[in-house]
């Protein structure tokens, strides 16, 4: 009997979902002979009756897909199914209507594509249904644990380091602190390899405790040696220094970047501009390494399911595509290694990283 499976996207969307999807269905169809459902909006779909979902026919599945950002299928990031906020404004837990939407879809497995928090949800909600489930790592934020890369990370970097060669010209013409705020919820991984490949002198990332004179004090020494113009890359989640304790006055009201801005223009006599970069690191046509991660993650994620696989994500570890039980990588992040390569280089580079004179 040919053999059903589901495919969804889940959490915020990034570049290379898509592609995934593309190559969930294409090996589905053609190594197995099977036939995949696309569900719609991550598991909200679930919640409709008949339940949203499109049979995804191989043939409309062509390669122009592959180089499109977003997700056909769409997704989400505000519908916990163990608590779901409801239009009375309290929250519900509606994962049981799912499972029961999901069982009218007769799949033999399902495959979800999602961070951290998404695959930790997804597993609970599948953990009392007899379909197996397979977990595909995204974020741009690239901090799921077990896997050296998620899909979403190369084509986020590749935004901020363009920002930055942007930014370049215009800070230097002006004579101006040009400081770029990046994305990363927990973690600093875009913020530092952005900073390497677009040549910041300063980026402060949430792993590293960095303090405000340190930062001044390079940029006061940048402009001793010559220099009129300054790249500063922060992580959204970099928190603030320790100066800024006491400094009610100027508080951050609209994010770090534009806090930093105003600090270092006090500090330093030098007029400075914050760019927050925000969604625009999600929405673009993917990078060639992200659409190449995502066809060998959903060719995986399937063929795990041909070999009768369960609660297990795919993962890229030392250029290999290999798999690592769930329980493995839920409630755990990845961080940047404080000690690892892309700080050392950083460091070597000169940039500054707050945390020393
Ligand atoms: O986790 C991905 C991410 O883009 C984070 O970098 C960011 O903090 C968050 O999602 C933004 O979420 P939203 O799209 O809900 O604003």
């Amino acid at each position: 009997m040919t053999k059903r499976i589901g495919i969804l996207t889940s959490g915020g969307d990034c570049g290379g979902l898509n592609a995934a999807i593309r190559a969930v269905a294409l090996r589905a169809h053609h190594g197995y002979g099977w036939t995949t459902v696309g569900l719609r909006s991550g598991t909200h779909g679930l919640l409709d009756r008949p339940v949203d979902a499109v049979e995804l026919d191989p043939d409309d599945l062509d390669a122009a897909l592959a180089r499109q950002g977003g997700t056909f299928l769409g997704t989400t990031n505000r519908g916990d199914p163990f608590a779901f906020p409801m239009p009375s404004g309290g929250k519900k837990d509606r994962s049981a209507e799912m499972l029961k939407g999901l069982s009218t879809l007769k799949l033999d497995g399902l495959i979800g594509i999602g961070g951290d928090g998404s695959l930790d949800i997804l597993r609970r909600l599948m953990a009392p249904s007899k379909v197996p489930f397979i977990g595909v790592p995204k974020t741009i934020d690239n901090d799921v644990a077990n896997t050296e890369r998620a899909i979403g990370y190369s084509t986020a970097v590749a935004i901020a380091t363009e920002a930055l060669d942007r930014l370049h010209p215009t800070g230097a013409s002006h004579e101006r602190v040009m400081v770029l705020e990046v994305m990363g919820r927990d973690a600093g991984h875009i913020a530092i390899a952005a900073a390497i490949a677009g040549g910041a002198d300063v980026v402060l990332i949430p792993e590293v405790r960095w303090n405000l004179k340190h930062v001044v004090a390079h940029i006061d020494k940048l402009r001793r040696s010559g220099r009129t113009s300054a790249l500063v890359v922060v992580a959204e989640a970099a928190g603030h220094s320790d100066e800024a304790a006491d400094a009610d006055s100027d508080a951050p009201h609209h994010g770090i970047g534009e806090w930093l801005a105003l600090r270092l223009s006090k500090a330093t006599g030098a007029e400075a501009r914050a760019t927050v970069l925000g969604h625009v690191q999600r929405g673009a046509m993917p990078t060639a390494e992200d659409r190449l991660l995502a066809s060998a993650f959903g060719v995986r994620a399937v063929d795990l399911l041909a070999d009768g696989k369960a609660d297990r994500m795919v993962a890229w570890w030392n250029r290999q595509v290999i798999d690592v039980p769930l329980e493995k990588v839920v409630g755990r992040s990845r961080t940047v290694d404080r000690d690892g390569a892309l700080v050392r280089t950083a460091r070597a580079l000169g940039i500054c990283l707050g945390d020393r004179p």
